[in-house]
């Protein structure tokens, strides 16, 4: 599912802003130094197979993003990366990919049961024998949503070098079935209102998230739940999942 703040030239060019280079991105950066093709899904404005190709990454980057807005973010600052437009049904994938990945929560995207079936057997399709599936989801047991509230305000600055101010707010109270819905708003004092962006977000828990993948064809040979590596405990910050192929039977 599409934000609309994906959707918008205005709001995406501030993405990068809103959410800087961090642990996350240094720990797939590594990964991707190590592999020969990569596919990025939900690639958003592309900064990871960005800074690849910047620091001299000579192989295959693919970047996939059903969000028209933020692959003009990608494809302005590196026309040297292949920036495909749609979601995973976008293209018949023939195993051709070293290592997949899905970083920034993008697959949080994935609201409902059919969206994770199809990405991931995608994800299954993308990757050569041997190839990894590499991707974090937030885990539910950190109750991240708690922490979005509207107290909590972000100060960025536009590429006009104007402010900007963006806060959340959690609709409903916390999680529907898994889901939370909250609202991005972005105010500034060059905007007539404050624009107010709708998201829902799908929190999974390692067991289900471990199913999905099995009924894929994909099994888990590494789950961390931090970016250093440490261990997935029912409160640590990430599901961070490493899934390789699973062996025919
Ligand atoms: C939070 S952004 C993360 C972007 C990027 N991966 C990063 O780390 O900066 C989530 C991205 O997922 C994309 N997205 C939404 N639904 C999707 C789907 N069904 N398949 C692939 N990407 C999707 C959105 O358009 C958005 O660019």
């Amino acid at each position: 599912m599409v934000d609309h703040v994906f959707a918008d030239l205005s709001l995406a060019a501030l993405y990068d802003s809103l959410n800087p280079w961090g642990p996350g991105d240094d720990f797939y950066l590594g990964l991707l130094r190590e592999a020969g093709s990569v596919l990025d899904i939900g690639c958003g404005t592309g900064r990871l197979l960005r800074r690849a190709r910047d620091e001299g990454h000579r192989g295959r980057l693919m970047g996939l993003d059903p969000a028209a807005a933020m692959l003009v973010q990608a494809r302005r600052a590196r026309p040297d990366v292949e920036w495909v437009l749609g979601d995973a049904r976008v293209r018949r994938w023939q195993g051709e990919f070293d290592l997949v990945v899905m970083t920034g929560h993008a697959f949080q995207e994935l609201v409902t049961d059919e969206e994770i079936r199809i990405c991931l057997r995608a994800a299954r399709a993308a990757l050569r024998d041997g190839g990894r599936f590499v991707f974090e989801t937030r885990n539910p047991g950190a109750r991240a949503w708690e922490r979005w509230t509207p107290d909590r305000v972000h100060e960025i600055t536009a590429a006009d070098s104007t402010p900007v101010r963006v806060w959340h707010e959690v609709r409903g109270g916390g999680p529907d079935r898994g889901r939370i819905r909250f609202t991005e708003t972005y105010a500034g004092p060059h905007w007539p209102a404050p624009r107010v962006n709708h998201s829902v977000l799908r929190f999974l828990d390692a067991g289900t998230l471990d199913t999905f993948l099995a009924e894929a064809g994909l099994t888990v040979t590494d789950q961390y739940g931090d970016w250093n590596r440490g261990p997935l405990t029912d409160t640590s910050p990430e599901i961070i999942t490493v899934a390789r192929p699973a062996e025919a039977p």
